[in-house]
């Protein structure tokens, strides 16, 4: 292939040209191997921020990303292959009941994760507040687990889209994280050489989510999807609410408890709500005709769980681990909960212990925050909102600076918006 400067084409995005698929190819590759330099890599960045990327140059862009790793072949598998991908949200457990309930339905879903970074927390921290519970698993394991028990979650290998990984620690620090096409084509990369058939994006918009506008969050799921289904994923988006944090548990042993009692029957409306529907979804999308309600109320889900907990090494029956510091926040005069900030109480969960700042920092299984009552609710004054949960009295008084101002008690309440704000699918 030719060679370029990468000068001229940081230039050309940012006089608003179109760059070739010669160039783009050549200016990832030449950063994977090192011969294009942080600073360089970070003009065009943030040239693309500003100018984007057309349709054609976003498909390249992700081809690119893919072939810089191993693509995963899950064709020999005899159950229909089928993922959800969230982009981040408090309280958001959903994976961990999803993924055994639609394999319960029958299909095989490889959720390959990534750890919890700021305010929202990862699928693996969740599941390491279990006990022997193992997150690193080799090729073979992962099929052997699809093929057998229906679920794994698990963490993506450094095989998968490793251009994603070098270009997303530059985007970080650089301020180009907030870009539609640098997001979807980091996300669908990984998702795409994950192998996965088909894929259910559940696209969170509000206070607490990455994307604070519902405009732009509809566009982010468009693009998504359209870059699925060009690299033959079938792809269907749900924009979801999130001002409010999902559930009530937000912390990682809180949230592996609050899961376990949606799997057995019981948890708050709001996730199940939100499983079904996606599990529909991806029940569809795999060509099952299976009713995921059945599967959850019959106790199908719960079994297929408990054997993907065991076979990555946990112990589905082990009591979490119990904060030794808890403490209660309550309302301070009685009235209506008009707003709960699913914001606030993620960074208070994170500041309590749950979440890392830096991405080696260790978490704790035993911290974060239970929201004890929902928008709309009437509280009396003393009333417990929140209970902290720490292991230490300096995370305790952490969280509860970041609590304070969380939950609003008025005199009246706006009705509550839907969870289930848009869908988006290719026409
Ligand atoms: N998550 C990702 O994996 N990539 C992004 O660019 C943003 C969120």
């Amino acid at each position: 292939m030719s060679t370029f400067a990468a000068v001229d084409i940081i230039r050309a995005k940012r006089d608003n040209e179109e760059l070739s698929n010669d160039a783009i190819q050549w200016v990832l590759d030449a950063y994977v191997a090192g011969q294009v330099a942080d600073e360089q890599m970070s003009a065009l960045l943030m040239a693309i921020v500003f100018r984007g990327l057309t349709p054609r140059e976003l498909s390249r862009w992700t081809d690119v990303m893919i072939a810089s790793g191993e693509r995963l072949d899950l064709s020999a598998l005899s159950r229909p292959t089928v993922d959800k991908h969230s982009t981040g949200g408090v309280g958001d457990k959903i994976s961990l009941i999803l993924a055994p309930l639609v394999a319960a339905c029958g299909a095989a879903v490889p959720q390959l994760s990534g750890r919890g970074l700021g305010h929202t927390g990862g699928t693996l921290d969740k599941l390491e507040a279990i006990p022997g519970w193992r997150a690193v698993l080799s090729n073979a394991e992962v099929l052997d687990q699809l093929e057998n028990v229906g679920a794994v979650i698990c963490a993506a290998g450094d095989g998968l889209a490793p251009a994603d990984r070098k270009l997303y620690a530059l985007r970080d620090v650089t301020g180009t994280v907030e870009s539609i096409p640098l997001i979807s084509a980091s996300i669908m990369s990984k998702k795409i050489a994950e192998g996965t058939g088909a894929l259910v994006l559940d696209v969170k918009v509000g206070r607490g989510a990455f994307m604070k506008d519902h405009a732009r969050a509809s566009e982010l799921a468009r693009t998504m999807v359209s870059l699925g289904e060009a690299h033959g994923v079938r792809t269907v988006a749900q924009l979801t609410a999130m001002d409010a944090p999902l559930g009530r548990a937000a912390g990682n042993g809180l949230e592996v408890t609050e899961s376990v009692d949606v799997l057995r029957g019981g948890g708050p409306s709001d996730i199940i709500e939100l499983t079904l529907a996606l599990a529909r979804e991806m029940v569809q999308l795999a060509g099952l005709h299976v009713d995921p309600a059945e599967k959850l109320a019959d106790g199908s889900a719960y079994e297929v769980y408990r054997q993907m907990i065991a076979a990555q090494g946990g112990d589905p029956d082990a009591v979490m681990p119990v904060a030794v510091q808890r403490e209660e926040i309550v309302a301070d005069r009685e009235g209506v909960v008009t707003s709960l900030d699913a914001f606030a109480i993620g960074v208070a969960a994170w500041k309590l212990g749950a979440g890392r700042a830096r991405k080696e920092d260790p978490v704790s299984p035993a911290a974060g925050v239970l929201t004890l009552v929902r928008e709309g609710d009437h509280v009396t004054k003393g009333q417990p909102l929140f209970e902290l949960h720490a292991d230490d009295t300096e995370h305790l008084a952490r969280g509860r600076d970041a609590i304070s101002g969380a939950a609003v008690v008025g005199d009246t309440t706006a009705s509550p918006l839907p969870l289930l704000l848009e869908r988006v699918a290719q026409n």
